[in-house]
């Protein structure tokens, strides 16, 4: 069965009373159970994972190597300037879907640059929880086509 890692960085423990007005009130452990959820609906595993330091997020991500095939990542602040975590990602080689609850585009300019998504397979930013599901299932299907296409 396909096994994604899931990744939040910094911060994201407080989802519920942090910012409510841009990052809603849903808790970071009712977004898991979504995604566990879902994994079920999609026939995949997940596996969650928080951290507020970045070098736990690295190991995290060089850990993943041979035991999950992919990661849905939301790297919070370190987006905009971790070049570790986006060396980390490159390093491993594993798909990563980035994740963001809020429009990143319509905030800050300092948050209009992820330093990850050149090296992810894709980015989705501005749906709320919907956005992690949305990675899931992206990821969820890019990884089960590579399945079957190694099977063919
Ligand atoms: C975030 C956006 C980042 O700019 C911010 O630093 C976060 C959360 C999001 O999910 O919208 O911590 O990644």
């Amino acid at each position: 069965m396909v096994r994604i890692l899931v990744i939040h960085g910094p911060n994201l423990n407080l989802l519920g009373t942090r910012e409510p007005e841009v990052y809603g009130s849903t808790t970071l452990s009712e977004i898991d159970a979504m995604l566990s959820e879902l994994a079920g609906e999609l026939g995949v595993e997940v596996e969650s994972f928080q951290s507020n330091h970045e070098g736990a997020i690295i190991d995290a991500i060089h850990d993943a190597r041979g035991r999950f095939d992919g990661i849905l990542l939301n790297p919070g602040a370190y987006t905009h300037y971790s070049l570790a975590i986006r060396d980390a990602v490159a390093a491993v080689g594993l798909p990563v879907v980035e994740v963001h609850l809020s429009n990143i585009y319509q905030r800050e300019p300092f948050r209009h640059r992820s330093v990850i998504a050149p090296v992810a397979a894709g980015t989705i930013a501005g749906f709320g929880t919907e956005s992690y599901r949305l990675g899931l299932r992206a990821l969820a299907h890019l990884l089960q086509g590579d399945r079957a296409q190694r099977r063919n």
